[in-house]
């Protein structure tokens, strides 16, 4: 069997530009991505657009547009961020494909024929925001949640996917699978949320309220909407029902606020009532903030991503995400936040690592990285090449904790630089005899920029590309392992240094 991943992000409502949050769920996949080639693994990585709906109609009637020259254009941003951002999916999903639309109907006309689908008048409240039919027991303390906007009272026929009918399956399925869920806890959330008892998922809308939509294949009356449209992307892109089926997905990155109902408990129930296979694991990011508040195009509070990746760049931006996050929690973002990692983590820590490893062997060894005495080396000298820090890394990477991946290969590089405070290349460069003690120091300076410029390529690959290139390495991605122990650089002429990341006031 090959070996291969296969990742999906959420798809992003297609209604506006895309936003902090967006960006980061891109990162973190695409950090994901890339551990995974190297790896060896060939991976199939899908990311993409929400464009049917309500909301996007609107969108576009706002802007005299009609909707699909509205969506093109706001897409296009999209495609745009994923490119700045260095992301490197196989496939950009746009569910207005016509190729995603007759699958939709398919698998709509499917379960029609199946009796999972009826028709029904429904009387009801209804929130304009989220697109969806709301039900009292949705208010508290009496009280429709500010995620609902305006709730209105409503009564059309409309149909239905029998959901309810799969409840005690889908609790068993997920007392059977303790590790389906990412962070743990989401998944009792899940199985607190089943407690209650599930109503049928209305799929449609009348085409005379939406026409934005999948129409269905049974009544051309009618669109879906939202759920039954968006969700099926993440199989209708994967050659699904073909050779090079990529079907079930190995994870799914999504945001917690999309976890309940939609992808937690409509997902699988869709997935099974269609008789296809179930994903095999999700992954639950949390939200970043604004002063405490979730950053969301709804409430005006988000930030625009790109003037950051202009003037840092991308590698910076990935780097500021995935480290300053951690995995499942939420994040407060501030300007402050991002120019400290940046000056600490990058400048100082990566950046002069590299700049005055390689330095040092142009200017005590004319750029020739010194061979040195195996015996002469002593336990701290060992203890900067040691394996640990790859160890841990891939153990945090296999557990999708991404920031304790960073945190380890970090303090690799702090090591590094007490390393070199300590050894003082300047001072034993004084007197030549300490030249053997030089080469080994330089030595193994340099083979940690070797070792570090393989373990930061998931997060910063185009500054781990400038370091092999200046250690006159081939600058494409490699295989984790085999690079990292791979043939030291003993005898090798080195690039020029080169900054990695200027000072502030330069940028
Ligand atoms: N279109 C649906 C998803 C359909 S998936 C089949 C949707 N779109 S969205 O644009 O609202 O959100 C897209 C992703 O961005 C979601 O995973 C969501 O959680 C994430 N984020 C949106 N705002 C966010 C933050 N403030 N912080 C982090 N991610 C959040 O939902």
């Amino acid at each position: 069997m090959k070996n291969t991943f296969f990742l999906t992000t959420a798809i992003d409502y297609a209604n506006g530009r895309p936003h902090f949050g967006h960006a980061y769920e891109k990162c973190l996949a695409d950090m994901i991505a890339r551990y995974q080639r190297s790896l060896g693994k060939e991976v199939f990585f899908l990311t993409g657009t929400d464009e049917h709906g309500q909301k996007v109609q609107q969108s576009a009637q706002k802007n005299n547009q009609e909707p699909q020259q509205y969506v093109d254009e706001v897409t296009a941003g999209f495609v745009d961020l994923c490119q700045k951002l260095q992301i490197t999916e196989s496939k950009f999903v746009r569910t207005t494909d016509p190729v995603h639309k007759k699958f939709v109907q398919e698998a709509l006309q499917a379960l029609y024929n199946k009796g999972e689908i009826y028709l029904q008048e429904h009387e009801g409240f209804y929130s304009v925001r989220q697109e969806q039919f709301v039900t009292e027991k949705d208010q508290v303390d009496g009280q429709w949640p500010e995620i609902f906007g305006e709730v209105v009272r409503m009564k059309e026929p409309n149909y239905f996917f029998k959901l309810s009918q799969y409840q005690e399956w889908l609790k068993e399925e997920l007392q059977k699978n303790p590790n389906w869920i990412y962070p743990a806890f989401r998944r009792n959330e899940i199985i607190g949320a089943l407690e209650k008892p599930l109503e049928d998922l209305c799929i449609s809308r009348p085409k005379a309220r939406l026409t934005w939509g999948i129409e269905l294949p049974f009544d051309s009356n009618f669109v879906t909407y939202v759920w039954f449209d968006a969700l099926i992307n993440y199989v209708s892109f994967a050659n699904f029902g073909t050779a090079e089926n990529r079907w079930p997905a190995d994870l799914h990155i999504i945001g917690k606020d999309i976890l309940i109902p939609a992808h937690g408990v409509y997902w699988p129930i869709m997935l099974k009532a269609l008789g296809w296979p179930l994903p095999k694991k999700y992954l639950v990011h949390g939200w970043w903030l604004n002063r405490g508040a979730k950053m969301s195009k709804s409430t005006g509070n988000s930030v625009d991503p790109l003037p950051y990746i202009e003037k840092f760049g991308s590698d910076t931006f990935r780097y500021f995400v995935n480290r300053e996050m951690s995995v499942g929690q939420d994040s407060d973002f501030t300007d402050e936040k991002l120019i400290q990692r940046y000056k600490s983590d990058l400048m100082n820590d990566l950046g002069n690592l590299v700049n005055r490893s390689i330095s040092m062997v142009h200017r005590y060894r004319q750029g020739v990285v010194p061979d040195y005495q195996e015996s002469e080396v002593t336990e701290v000298d060992a203890a900067l090449r040691s394996n640990q820090v790859v160890e841990e890394y891939q153990k945090s990477m296999e557990e999708y904790q991404v920031h304790m991946g960073l945190q380890q290969v970090w303090s690799l590089i702090q090591s590094a630089n007490q390393y070199v405070e300590v050894n003082a290349p300047w001072k034993l460069a004084k007197d030549p005899v300490n030249d053997p003690r030089l080469n080994l120091v330089l030595a193994h300076l340099v083979e940690s920029c070797r070792r570090l410029s393989i373990l930061v390529e998931a997060v910063v690959p185009q500054s781990a590309a400038k370091i092999r290139t200046m250690l006159k390495l081939p600058s494409e991605p490699m295989l984790l392992k085999e690079a990292y122990f791979g043939k030291s650089l003993t005898g090798q002429t080195l690039g020029l240094a080169e900054i990695l990341f200027p000072r502030i006031e330069d940028i």
